[in-house]
């Protein structure tokens, strides 16, 4: 298994965009042109497309399906990705949401949208329990895949996709796992300022990732709280995040973990109907919650650094707070998702009369991925980690290189989050993540 905290081009803030009409690489579609896209409005460039195939359009459907429609437009790709068809299990739905996200075709079988010869790029935008079968299929078909955090809900699922991710690899069909966090400007940024040594040593790395959705006992049994479909609880949802944006931004890896798990309600009222991204509507009936609403715990890196981590859909108030700081022996750095334009950096080499933590407003064409984007100051959001997502893949496709993060180092999350669940339930003892 490779190292998987090398920051990409983006965030090693090396030149973005490839030259349009680029050298046909691996597993992108038949070349054709393409008008207008990418930065050369109103030219027509032959490039070859990656026709895009999603399961899944809920939430992350959504987010995707902005990703794929937009990345073309903003950035100068060397692949021009297609939306070709989405699928859901309901007919009707799964039409309207083709519509609504630009989809040329609905499929209402995964199984049938792996099959189509229009699409090279399987993007598994579903709960946790279909994640392992539909990358499995869809490797084994010969599509690349993007698959959504947490890669799998257990290690071994994980482990088999890593596998066939490695073996999918050799045949030029590559595979990635969303963990978007890593593509917001400000933590790509981090992470090309920590890879350049402006932190130094790393002592310490502080990271909280707080919603609050679950507060009220009446909020009904989602698939998110059952581990048939979700694996886990606030650990796989909210610390999966964490750990890999933590390890990511540190450039190495946990090598264990001390933990606290608790489930503070354990009973909520059955769903009604279909249950969407954190909304859904409640029936007369109750279920067990079978997963942690709350995960708590330390850790150590490799070099010795020490980590915390907090993640919780109980804390009253906080909607999506992700934040991160990293202590160093020679400076500091700071992130909050709720503030997602801006990085905080203390420089402990300035002189202690004017030291401290300063704002820095990531919004320049030198940051990543922000080239391509609005003049400084012109801030980004959410969504845009998507896009961003979707540039990277697109990147890594055409170059036939293995995209980061890969189904190893989503496996490698999924040991940590295993190590987790082992330590909370062994009184905290401090448990060695497997390599
Ligand atoms: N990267 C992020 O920030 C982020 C945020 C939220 C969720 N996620 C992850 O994205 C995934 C989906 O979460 P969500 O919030 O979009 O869930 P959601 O409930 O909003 O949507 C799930 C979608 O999957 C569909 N689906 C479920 N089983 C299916 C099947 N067998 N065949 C076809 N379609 C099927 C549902 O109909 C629905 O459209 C999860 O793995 C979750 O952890 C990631």
């Amino acid at each position: 298994m490779g190292q998987p905290q090398q920051p990409d081009e983006a965030g090693a803030g090396a030149a973005t965009a490839a030259t349009a009409g680029a050298a046909v690489a691996t597993g992108a579609g038949t070349a054709e042109a393409v008008t207008g896209s990418g930065n050369g409005a109103g030219a027509t460039v032959t490039k070859p497309t990656l026709g895009v195939g999603m399961v899944g359009y809920a939430f992350m459907g959504a987010a995707h399906s902005q990703g794929w429609r937009t990345v073309g437009r903003v950035f100068d790709l060397p692949h021009q990705p297609v939306l070709a068809a989405i699928c859901g299990r309901d007919g009707a739905a799964v039409r309207a949401a083709a519509d609504r996200h630009g989809w040329a075709a609905a499929e209402t079988d995964w199984r049938a949208l792996i099959e189509r010869d229009d699409v090279d790029l399987v993007d598994i935008c579903t709960p946790g329990d279909s994640h392992a079968e539909i990358a499995l299929a869809a490797l084994a078909a010969g599509k690349h895949v993007l698959c959504e955090k947490p890669l799998a809900n257990t290690v071994a699922e994980a482990e088999a996709m890593a596998e066939a991710a490695e073996a999918a690899r050799a045949r030029g069909r590559l595979a990635m796992v969303g963990f978007n966090y890593r593509r917001v400007p400000a933590t790509a940024l981090a992470r090309r300022m920590v890879a350049e040594g402006r932190l130094g040593a790393l002592r310490h790395v502080r990271v909280t990732y707080l919603q609050d959705w679950l507060v009220d006992p009446e909020f009904p049994l989602t698939w998110r709280l059952r581990k048939e479909s979700a694996g886990s609880g606030s650990l796989g949802d909210l610390g999966a995040h964490i750990v890999d944006l933590a390890q990511y931004l540190a450039g190495e890896r946990l090598a264990g973990v001390s933990a606290l798990t608790e489930t503070f309600v354990r009973e909520r009222p059955l769903p009604v109907g279909a249950t969407s991204g954190l909304s859904t509507v409640s029936s007369a009936g109750t279920g067990q919650v079978t997963v942690d609403d709350a995960a708590l715990f330390t850790g150590r890196f490799t070099s010795g650094a020490l980590a915390s981590f907090e993640a919780t859909r109980y804390a009253t108030g906080r909607k999506n707070a992700l934040r991160i700081e990293l202590n160093g022996e020679r400076g500091s750095l700071a992130f909050d998702l709720e503030r997602l334009n801006e990085l905080s950096y203390h420089d402990g080499a300035e002189p202690a009369a004017h030291a401290g933590f300063r704002r820095i407003l990531v919004t320049e064409p030198d940051h990543p991925y922000l080239e391509a984007w609005w003049p400084p100051g012109h801030g980004l959001g959410y969504e845009h980690s998507f896009v961003h997502q979707a540039r990277d893949l697109v990147h890594a496709i055409a170059e036939g290189r293995e995209p980061q993060p890969s189904f190893a180092d989503g496996l490698q999350v999924q040991r940590v989050l295993a190590a987790v669940e082992e330590s909370a339930e062994k009184n905290s003892v401090y448990t060695p993540i497997a390599v």
